[in-house]
Formats: C-alpha cells, structure tokens, sequence
C-alpha cells in the first residue's frame, strides 16, 4: 500500500448547525496533503467500527503515516488509540483531545498560567450539590452551567442561570438527561473574541504558530483596549497545557483589559478562514509527517 494519511470527520451529533464547516475544514486539509503527493483515506468515525471499513486494515496492515481527527467521542478515540501506540503521530494527540472535556480542562487550565472563570464542578444531583459553594465567588447571580463532559451538542448544555431556582431546575434537567456532572462558573463580562490557532511554538518549524482572532458578532461590542500579542500568547499556552495542535476556543476581554480564556476546543471549523486554515493545517501535518519519520 502506498503511504497514506488517515483523517476522521468529526461526529455529526459535534456539529450542531455546523456539519458542513466542519466536513469541508478536513476535506479541504486533506486536499492540500495529496496535492504534497501522499495519499489519504478519509473516515467517518461511524465507519470505524464497522467490519467492511473498519480499522482493521490500518491495524494489521501497513500503519498510517498520520492521523488527523476532528471526531471528540470515547468510542471513537478508544477505537484508535491502537494506532498511537503504535507509534503513529496524531494532530491532535488522543489525549489532548480527552483533555478538552470540560471535567479535564477546567483543572488543567486552573493549573496553567491561563486566566479563566472562577468555576466549580459538581454533581447535577441536586440532592449532592445544594448550592455553589462560596469560595468559588459565583454564589451572586447569574452564573453559567454547563455539562462537564464533552462541548456543547444541543441546547441546555450551557446554559446563563439568573437566578438560584432557574439554577436547581437546569440541574435537574441535566441529571434527568443522564448527565452526571456540570461546571458552575463566574460569568465574566466583557467583549467576545473566538481565537484560533495552528501549530506549536518552538516547535522547530520554519514557520510561526498561524493565530488569528476576530470578535464574535451578535455582541455589542466595547472594545476594551487589549495587548494582541498577549491575547496570542495566552492562546498557545492554553492550547500547550491541553497537548493541542489545531485549535480554536473562546476568550472575554474585561473592561481592564485583562484576557480570560473561556474555553478552548480541538480542531474547529475555521469557518471564516478556512481556505487560509486548511492549507497551514496541512503544512502542519506534513511538518510532523516528516519530523516522525526521520531516522
Ligand atoms: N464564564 C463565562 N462568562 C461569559 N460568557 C460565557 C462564559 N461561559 C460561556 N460564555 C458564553 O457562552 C458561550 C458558550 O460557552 P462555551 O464554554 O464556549 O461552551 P461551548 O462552546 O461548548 O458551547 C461562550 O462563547 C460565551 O459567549
Ligand atoms: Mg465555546
């Protein structure tokens, strides 16, 4: 078999109103490595389990180069991780892709130098949570909840709570959808910026990190005065403490100009960018085609 790269779509219940950015960001990647001359076989991560197509063939036979990924679900990446640890290099990594989860994220985030929401993560059984805990300075209303596991995938799953009684009804919601755990979290006003990144510093590559930011419309916008290099700099290093290399996420920009990292998610759609996104993405795959298969 020809050398070949192997890229998996995202699952389509991820993709809420997005299927289509999100088809065409690895579609497009994709592209831009065969047009470097490799091959690549794309997958849905459905087709991953199935015994026609199934993974098998990359398991027993010659291994992928590469694989690039957007699909975020357990199944899914459990069904890979064979291939990792065989030694295939993943952008992202399985487990920068696990520590996007919200439960995992928070902590690591928490850990870094990264400035995020004061947040708390609790049992949505409300008969363990009773109320937000005072440290956590998000007993003044209104607070967001969101569930600690995977991102947003239909509505309820984040949710702004004016008030403690919307709070206990929303928790009950949750746990009555099987959800065991949410973040409670500070909501922190300001302006709204989406940032994506590709890329590592240092990373000894010939070119930069690729970064861009734009403010989120739908907002009405105060534009607080911020330092755009810091805004790049925190963005990689939040990306760094979750292992990611193709990222996007969520930043507010305070009325001090402080920068507070909302959340940050692997490999999203770039959709505004996405030409310019899908060919420093397939220049990154490339890079870490060849820096791994160096003798
Ligand atoms: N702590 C917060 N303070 C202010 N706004 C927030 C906060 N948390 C979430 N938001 C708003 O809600 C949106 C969705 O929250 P986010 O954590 O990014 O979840 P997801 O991307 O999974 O939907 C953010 O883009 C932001 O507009
Ligand atoms: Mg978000």
């Amino acid at each position: 078999m020809i050398p070949y790269l192997l890229g998996i779509y995202r699952e389509q219940q991820h993709s809420p109103g997005r299927e289509f950015d999100d088809t065409e960001i690895l579609r497009l990647a994709a592209k831009h490595v065969e047009a470097a001359g490799y091959q690549v076989h794309l997958k849905t991560p459905e087709e991953l389990g199935e015994i026609d197509t199934s993974l098998n063939e990359h398991l027993v036979g010659p291994p992928p180069l590469l694989v690039f990924l957007m699909c975020e679900r357990i199944d899914a990446l459990g069904l890979l991780e064979p291939l990792e640890t065989r030694g295939v290099p993943f952008v992202n990594p399985l487990g920068s892709i696990l520590n996007t989860y919200r439960d995992r994220m928070i902590p690591l985030l928490a850990a870094s130098e990264v400035s995020i929401p004061r947040s708390q993560i609790i049992s949505s059984n409300s008969s363990d949570s009773g109320r937000p805990s005072a440290h956590l300075g998000v007993d003044s209303f209104p607070i967001w909840i969101k569930r600690a596991d995977v991102h947003n995938t239909q509505s309820g799953d984040v949710e702004l709570i004016p008030s403690r009684e919307t709070l206990q009804k929303a928790l009950g919601t949750l746990h009555h959808r099987g959800i065991s755990h949410v973040v409670l979290q500070q909501h922190v006003p300001g302006d709204l910026i989406k940032f994506y990144g590709i890329g590592r510093p240092g990373a000894a590559y010939q070119e930069e990190p690729w970064f861009r930011w734009f403010y989120h419309r739908d907002q009405e916008l105060s534009r607080h005065p911020f330092s755009e290099a810091a805004l790049e700099s925190v963005t990689q290093q939040a990306a760094a403490a979750i292992g990611l290399e193709v990222y996007g996420g969520d930043a507010i920009i305070t009325p001090a100009g402080e920068i507070v990292v909302i959340d940050i998610n692997a490999w999203p759609s770039f959709a505004l960018f996405r030409e310019e996104a899908a060919s420093r993405i397939a220049a990154w795959l490339l890079h870490r085609v060849r820096k791994d298969t160096r003798p």
